[in-house]
Order: C-alpha cells, then sequence, then structure tokens
C-alpha cells in the first residue's frame, strides 16, 4: 500500500512527474514515464512543424498515442497564459487525461471544469501568495517551482530550497517540489523540505524517449554547473542553456535595448534550439541541474535509478547524522 498522498490522489507508483515541456513532451516520453511508475505529461507543442500547426489537435493526437502505449495515468500541461488554453482545457476533458498542470495564468479559470470532469488539477507556482490561491480556488496539489528550474520561472527568482518548505507549511493540499532535482538526493531533499513528490524538467530532457534534438541531449549531458543563465529578465524570467543567442540577447539586454529589439532576438528561437538543436541561433529552456545530468537514459532509467539509490543515500545521511549528540 503506497501512504505518500501524492501517489494516491494521482494513482501512481513513485511521487515524480516529468514536467510539461513546450515543444518536447511527447506521447513517448509520457508513457515512458508512467510505465515506469511516475506521472507523464504531454504539451500542446509535443513536436509541431516549423509552420505551425494545430496545438489544440496535437495535444489531442499526443494523448491518444500515449494512451495507446500506457494504462497508467496521463497528464497535460495547460499553459493558461495561451489563448487556446480553454481549447487544451476542453480537450484534456474529451480525452479523459487523468491530471491537469496549469502553468503561466490564473488557476481559477478551468479548475472547476477540469475537476467536474475527474481530472485532478495541478498548479505551477513560485511564491506562498500563489500557493494560497492556487489552493482556495480548489487546486488539488500545487508545484512549487524555484527558479533553478528550465523554463519561465517566478519573477522573485526564489530557489526550490527557500521555497518549498514555505509553501509546504502554508497549505494543506500536497505539494511537488520543482526546480533543480535530478537525482535521488534532490529527490530526498525535497521530501525533507516538506514537498510530497517532485516534478523534474531537465532530467527528462536527456532521456532516449524525449523528442528534443540528439545536440540539445548532448548539451544537457556536457554542461558544467554554470550551463545556463537567467534571460529576458525584461520579458519574463527564463533559464536557457548558453547558447550564441543568449549571449547576444545578455549583450543586448547591457546596452540597454528596447523591449521590442530584446523581442526581436528572442521570440521564435525555441523551437530552433529545442527540436532543431540549433546551439546557436536557438535558445532551449534548461535548469541549472543539467551540470549535474552525466548520461542519456530511459525514462524508466531516471526513475529506476533514483528510487534505487534510496537506501545507499539514506544510508550515508544516517552516516552524518552520526554526530554524537541526540537526534
Ligand atoms: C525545455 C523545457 C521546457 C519547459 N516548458 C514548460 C512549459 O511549457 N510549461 C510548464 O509549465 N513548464 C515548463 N517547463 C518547466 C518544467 O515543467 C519543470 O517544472 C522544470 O523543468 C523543473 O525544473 P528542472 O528543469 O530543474 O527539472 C519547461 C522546462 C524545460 C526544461
Amino acid at each position: 500500500m503506497n501512504n505518500n498522498r501524492l501517489c494516491q490522489m494521482l494513482g501512481i507508483r513513485y511521487p515524480i512527474i516529468a514536467g510539461g515541456m513546450n515543444w518536447v513532451s511527447n506521447a513517448e516520453l509520457a508513457a515512458g514515464v508512467s510505465n515506469a511508475g511516475g506521472l507523464g505529461v504531454v504539451v500542446p507543442s509535443a513536436g509541431l512543424p516549423p509552420s505551425g500547426g494545430d496545438p489544440v489537435e496535437n495535444l489531442r493526437q499526443h494523448i491518444r498515442k500515449a494512451k495507446q502505449l500506457t494504462d497508467k495515468p496521463i497528464g497535460v500541461n495547460i499553459p493558461l497564459d495561451r489563448k487556446a488554453a480553454k481549447s487544451y482545457a476542453e480537450v484534456a476533458v474529451a480525452e479523459g487525461v487523468s491530471v491537469a498542470i496549469g502553468s503561466a495564468g490564473n488557476p481559477a479559470l478551468y479548475t472547476g471544469m477540469l475537476k467536474n470532469a475527474g481530472i485532478k488539477v495541478l498548479h505551477v507556482v513560485a511564491s506562498v501568495k500563489h500557493a494560497r490561491h492556487a489552493e482556495a480556488v480548489g487546486v488539488d496539489a500545487v508545484v512549487a517551482e524555484g527558479y533553478e528550474a528550465g523554463g519561465h520561472n517566478g519573477l522573485d527568482e526564489l530557489t526550490t530550497f527557500v521555497l518549498v518548505p514555505q509553501v509546504a507549511d502554508a497549505v494543506k493540499i500536497p505539494v511537488v517540489a520543482a526546480g533543480g532535482i535530478a537525482d535521488v538526493r534532490g529527490f530526498l531533499a525535497a521530501l525533507l523540505l516538506g514537498a510530497d513528490g517532485v516534478q523534474m524538467g531537465t532530467r527528462f530532457l536527456a532521456t532516449t524517449e524525449c523528442i528534443a534534438h540528439q545536440k540539445l541531449k548532448e548539451a544537457v549531458v556536457n554542461a558544467p554547473d554554470t550551463g545556463t543563465v537567467i534571460v529576458m529578465r525584461k520579458l519574463g524570467v527564463t533559464r536557457s542553456i548558453k547558447t550564441g543567442m543568449t549571449q547576444k540577447y545578455l549583450e543586448a539586454e547591457a546596452k540597454g535595448a528596447s523591449i521590442e529589439e530584446l523581442k526581436a532576438l528572442r521570440y521564435g528561437r525555441a523551437r530552433m534550439g529545442l527540436l532543431e538543436g540549433d546551439m546557436e541561433e536557438g535558445d532551449a529552456s534548461c535548469g541549472a541541474i543539467a551540470g549535474l545530468i552525466k548520461d542519456i537514459v530511459s525514462a524508466e532509467g531516471v526513475i529506476n535509478r533514483i528510487m534505487g539509490d534510496i537506501p545507499q543515500a539514506l544510508n550515508k545521511l544516517n552516516g552524518k547524522l552520526n554526530i554524537g549528540g541526540k537526534y
């Protein structure tokens, strides 16, 4: 019997979620994670062609494909700031997904509609205030994401280490820690900080099932501790792997470029970085924990390694706590 309340709520074996990743959270990755006992998530933009395509229909296809590949729960990420957000929520309902994870917008928008359809609703937050709001509007669990995380981050740039315990103290619903977690140490530390589970993105970028370009996967594996950088402080904080484009962007920002110039430099580059592997002109969201990731493995490999490493990690911890006093 699994006593973890996040696992019980989501119907999963291990409290590990593969966070939605714009462009690259595809059906195969989601199914791989769910089959391994975590929660896999698909996104509307997964693998869309350069011409654009229809993200609503694309989301539907990725959900259907994922469901063919697993009989375990599957989640969707709903970027709430997009015009099509309502359509994404409607597809989630129509296709019968188990979990919806909202981000970048107001959780009040579709939580009622999704919950009425029996879907568990999670919402990504970057502050205690937003966590309390999410709980107040009926969200089932919050994902507390520190700004180590790849992708869009909170404006206040709180780290996972300071955010998670404060959110855990502030709400009664389960808390999922995100940002800077890639191995058993991060997993156990998150639980100790008060989280019920973790959400990882960057670790799942470097998996065999993920449709991120091979060059990006290799860039993640080769990234040093200083391999990522915050760009777009003026357009919305985003953490990316360092590329020629991020360098140009930061130089332009330092020289006082206008918002329009900065937008021209950055917008439309994410697909190039993530799906085309253009490490010069492209931009790819990536977490600071890339420095710790040393191999490309299967989604199952990621999860089995973390769960398998728990006994040894706890032994080590016990050794360190043997400090002579009472505890
Ligand atoms: C390439 C990439 C794209 C992402 N896109 C999204 C997104 O579209 N929506 C979202 O809610 N989070 C997005 N995230 C954040 C992840 O869901 C996850 O919370 C985050 O990666 C966790 O931190 P980590 O990168 O340190 O593991 C993205 C992250 C990455 C690395």
